[in-house]
């Protein structure tokens, strides 16, 4: 594994979870993917297109619980690994993406390309009959997750964004009880994801991720998970965002960078409760207060749900509750909602009306910043019903 996949998993998986200790806990915690020596009895027969970092996981996942069929990606390299690693079902490897969503025997597709290329992907592989698997963010711009929205609903296919914190049992249960009242009516959020330096300059990614036509920038590539967590803890999609951000610190580093590196957002949700969300990759190692957080307030206490999940009373006498148990979280749990949707057997822990809303959401904290005016849920979202 070479240091920038580290990094990317490290940035990646800190959204599964907070500060680094707690990071470090957790991944510890969760076991590794076993690949079974042969596929599963009715494995249904799934293609992946971009083999990169994040697809080559996913591949791990559909090779435990699936079959696959088809390999695609751009670059020889990334392809020829994967074809290495997923050798015992002899997928055929192809660089043309439509090839792939053109044959017959595929009836599953996981997309784990750059952001900017999910949605025509997606709306292809579900005109063609596929069920989908769609890295998040779902899309880059309110007309394109319009466009997966539309497609979704047209094809009756399943489709799953890749929002797996969704999966998390711990999540589910601790969001669940939130939602039921543990700490009362929910009045404000206070949410971030700070790290420590910029993604690798020379990494896996470094072609599209600074390109913000590409991959929308932090906000909308990376921090869609932690915004749908608030959304979801929250129990509504927010009205408005204002924000302020920039490149504040890596101005023309890489060479034509156009995404940010800091910025500070405030959402506004109905009935009043407020998000606060900030984001930089120049927090110091050892500097207080990095990492990720989602702090959730209520009126009879608080809970960190990327940390320990304990509920903090407000009386200030009561010692903190556990609101749900630490749980080993398999890495593989949400291709297998995925593959127990299409089997009619489960339910959907992140559709498409998660995923449009959880891009949805970043776009629009995006938008603020860009235009520097309050953008409001109504003028980007449309119908999503
Ligand atoms: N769910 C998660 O926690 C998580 C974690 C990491 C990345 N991701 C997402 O996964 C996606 C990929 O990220 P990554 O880190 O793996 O990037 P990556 O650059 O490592 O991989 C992307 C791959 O797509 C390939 N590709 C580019 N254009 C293509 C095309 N037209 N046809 C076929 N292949 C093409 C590239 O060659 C590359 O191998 C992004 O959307 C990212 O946000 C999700």
């Amino acid at each position: 594994m070479n240091h920038d996949l580290t990094r990317r998993q490290l940035l990646e998986a800190g959204a599964s979870i907070a500060t680094s200790a707690a990071l470090a806990s957790r991944v510890a915690a969760q076991p590794q993917i076993v690949v079974p020596a042969a596929p599963v009895p009715n494995a249904i027969p799934t293609a992946v297109i971009g083999t990169g970092g994040r697809g080559t996981q996913d591949l791990r996942s559909v090779l435990e619980l699936g079959k696959v069929v088809a390999l695609c990606d751009t670059k020889a390299d990334r392809l020829s690994a994967a074809a290495t690693l997923a050798a015992r079902d002899t997928p055929t490897t192809v660089s043309d993406w439509r090839r792939v969503i053109d044959r017959k025997d595929v009836e599953a597709v996981v997309i784990a390309t750059p952001p900017h290329l999910h949605a025509e992907m997606a709306v292809a592989a579900l005109q063609s009959g596929k069920h989908v698997y769609c890295e998040k963010p779902v899309a880059i711009t309110p007309a394109s997750v319009q466009a997966v929205v539309k497609a979704v609903k047209a094809s009756g296919k399943v489709f799953v964004t890749g929002q797996q914190l969704r999966s998390y049992k711990r999540l589910q249960a601790a969001v669940g009880k939130i939602r039921s009242g543990a700490i009362g009516d929910v009045l404000m959020v206070k949410a971030q994801r700070h790290s420590e330096s910029d993604l690798s300059h020379t990494g896996s990614s470094a072609d599209w991720f600074f390109d913000v036509e590409k991959s929308g920038g932090y906000l909308i590539e990376m921090s869609v998970h932690n915004l749908d967590l608030c959304n979801w803890a929250v129990g509504a999609t927010p009205l408005k965002a204002a924000g302020f951000g920039g490149i504040l610190l890596y101005k023309d580093d890489p060479p034509g960078r156009s995404i940010m590196d800091g910025y500070t957002l405030s959402y506004d949700y109905p009935g009043g409760v407020k998000l606060y969300f900030t984001q930089m990759v120049f927090h110091p190692k050892g500097l207080p207060g990095g990492g990720q957080f989602v702090h959730v307030y209520g009126q009879k206490g608080a809970c960190d749900l990327m940390g320990d999940t304990n509920v903090y009373p407000l009386d200030g006498k009561t010692p903190p509750t556990m609101l749900a148990d630490k749980v080993d979280e398999h890495p593989s749990a949400h291709m297998q909602a995925f593959y127990d949707c299409i089997r009619g057997t489960g339910k959907n822990p992140a559709d498409i009306t998660v995923g449009a809303t959880g891009a949805l959401t970043a776009i629009m904290g995006h938008q603020a910043i860009t235009t520097g005016k309050v953008v409001e849920w109504k003028s980007i979202a449309g119908d999503l019903s």
